[in-house]
């Protein structure tokens, strides 16, 4: 069957509707519900035509038909920034661009690099202790700027930047970052400030109108700046690191990386890890954490469950994996509002999908949050139970619906870095205190992460 537009809506869809950029995800239940399982999105200003699959079937099809090197849509402004304004340094070795914004035979050979080490197993486990301590330092501080109502106040979101960054900076360099006590001028302050300012632009810029490709806009201005800042620190912590290697024999991500395939990949996978791995993994822990703090009777069972591996000890490495509940629970919130409400693949070939052929080059979108909240894929979608994801043949669902960190080849490089700072400052913190809710339910928006629109204010009573 020859290609065709399926559905054509432009734009102003999103205007008829009332809803702006930050309501993506009720836009695209109604396309689901108005338009069927299937979707063209075009005459959008300034970005490509887009087909958005609601069907778990079809997507499973496509991600298993990838080839070798998938091709996800990535940041323009990042591709801009990596290929074009900083294309010396990026281009000066062979295949040393690192992964996002970066396709074919390029991303292929640094991917194969970076994976032998980052998803080697025990490459998160071993880091256990440390994701500990930052946990602790990170409850430590909840509890000194808990408000006279115990609850945590109006910028809780913003601390919990600050404890996956300083967990990520432990990760990925090597180094306590001191986020909870930064000091002005440090070079942890501008690694810091950097890193928030990249997070402030570039929602701005990838979700609306991109005049910074028409002239260099004060954002777009603020934004180079703050990668600038991030490429270089981390380049100053990557010469540490291979210093270090020649003195002692301990071994760390970054020290292998280092070992395995030289300072230059160490420090653009390092880059490339702060770009895309703090603020998934923080509205990730915002979000379970104020889901957790309206259901009393899940954290009771979890706390049951936690207590019951520690018997009073600290946590180590390989407890988690004795925490089934735990990891469903974190499950279940990625269901229901999974950071990344939608993934995406430019095809590099023509591809059958719902019985059309769409030709290589469109840029399909998997609806996940759309998929995960569907009845069709989920018994009961609108309630939250961990229990599914524990007893599969009472709750069935396909595989393929819920992906929070993609699948395949391309799947999230940091996804065990992820969930093992994410198991383990829910574990510490329901061990801790008991957490509860008393105001309006918080709608979620996207910003650009999906997350709770509004601020976090959870009464948290020591246990
Ligand atoms: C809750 C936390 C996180 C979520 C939900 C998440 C989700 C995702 C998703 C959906 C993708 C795209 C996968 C695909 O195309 O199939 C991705 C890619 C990626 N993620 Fe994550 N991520 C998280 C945390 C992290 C962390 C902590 C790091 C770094 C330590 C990280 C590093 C990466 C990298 C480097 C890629 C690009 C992989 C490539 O293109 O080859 N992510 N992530």
């Amino acid at each position: 069957m020859p290609y065709k537009i399926i559905r054509y809506i432009c734009l102003k869809y999103l205007h008829k509707g009332g809803y702006s950029v930050e309501h993506v995800d009720q836009v695209c239940l109604s396309l689901r519900k108005e338009y069927g399982k299937c979707v063209k999105m075009a005459g959008l200003l300034g970005r490509p035509d887009m087909l958005f699959i609601f069907d778990a079937g079809e997507v499973e099809r496509v991600f298993r038909g990838e080839d070798g090197a998938p091709h996800r849509p990535s940041m323009p402004s990042l591709n801009y920034y990596k290929h074009t304004l900083r294309k010396n340094f990026f281009g000066e070795e062979k295949d040393c661009a690192g992964v996002i914004a970066v396709h074919g035979d390029s991303w292929a050979a640094f991917r194969t690099k970076v994976s032998r080490v980052a998803l080697s197993t025990g490459a998160a486990a071993q880091y256990t202790e440390q994701v500990g301590d930052v946990a602790d330092a990170f409850i430590n501080r909840v509890r000194e700027i808990r408000n006279s109502k115990s609850e945590t106040p109006d910028d809780f979101l913003n601390e919990v930047h600050k404890w996956s960054l300083e967990s990520l900076g432990l990760i990925a360099l090597d180094t306590r970052l001191g986020c909870f006590e930064s000091c002005e001028g440090s070079e942890s302050q501008r690694l810091i400030d950097a890193v928030n300012t990249f997070f402030l632009c570039v929602g701005e810029l990838e979700l609306r109108t991109p005049w910074w490709r028409i002239y260099p806009t004060a954002m777009f201005k603020k934004y180079v700046a703050a990668l600038d800042t991030i490429l270089s620190v981390t380049l100053s912590h990557v010469e540490r690191a291979l210093q270090e290697c020649k003195d002692n024999s301990s071994k760390s991500l970054l020290q292998d990386l280092v070992t395995a395939a030289g300072p230059r990949v160490a420090a653009v996978a390092a880059l490339d890890m702060f770009l895309v791995g703090i603020d998934t993994t923080s509205n990730a822990v915002a979000s379970t954490l104020y889901q957790l703090s309206k259901r009393p009777e899940v954290q009771e069972k979890l706390y049951k469950e936690i207590t019951g591996v520690l018997q009073g000890r600290p946590l180590k490495a390989g407890d988690v994996s004795q925490m089934p509940y735990l990891k469903a629970c974190i499950k279940e919130v990625l269901r229901m509002y999974p950071v990344v409400i939608g993934n995406g693949r430019q095809l590099t070939k023509d591809t059958v999908i719902c019985g059309y052929n769409i030709p290589k080059g469109t840029q399909v979108i998997f609806q996940h949050y759309v998929m995960g909240n569907s009845d069709e894929y989920f018994s009961n979608a609108s309630e939250f139970r961990p229990e599914r994801w524990l007893n599969r043949s009472t709750y069935k669902h396909h595989p393929f619906a819920s992906l929070p960190f993609g699948f395949g080849k391309r799947m999230c490089l940091g996804r065990r870095f992820a969930e093992l700072e994410m198991h383990i400052i829910i574990c510490k913190m329901v061990n801790a205190f008991r957490m509860e809710y008393h105001h309006e339910p918080l709608e979620y928006h996207v910003h650009p992460m999906y997350t709770p629109n509004g601020p976090i204010r959870i009464k948290l009573i020591d246990r």
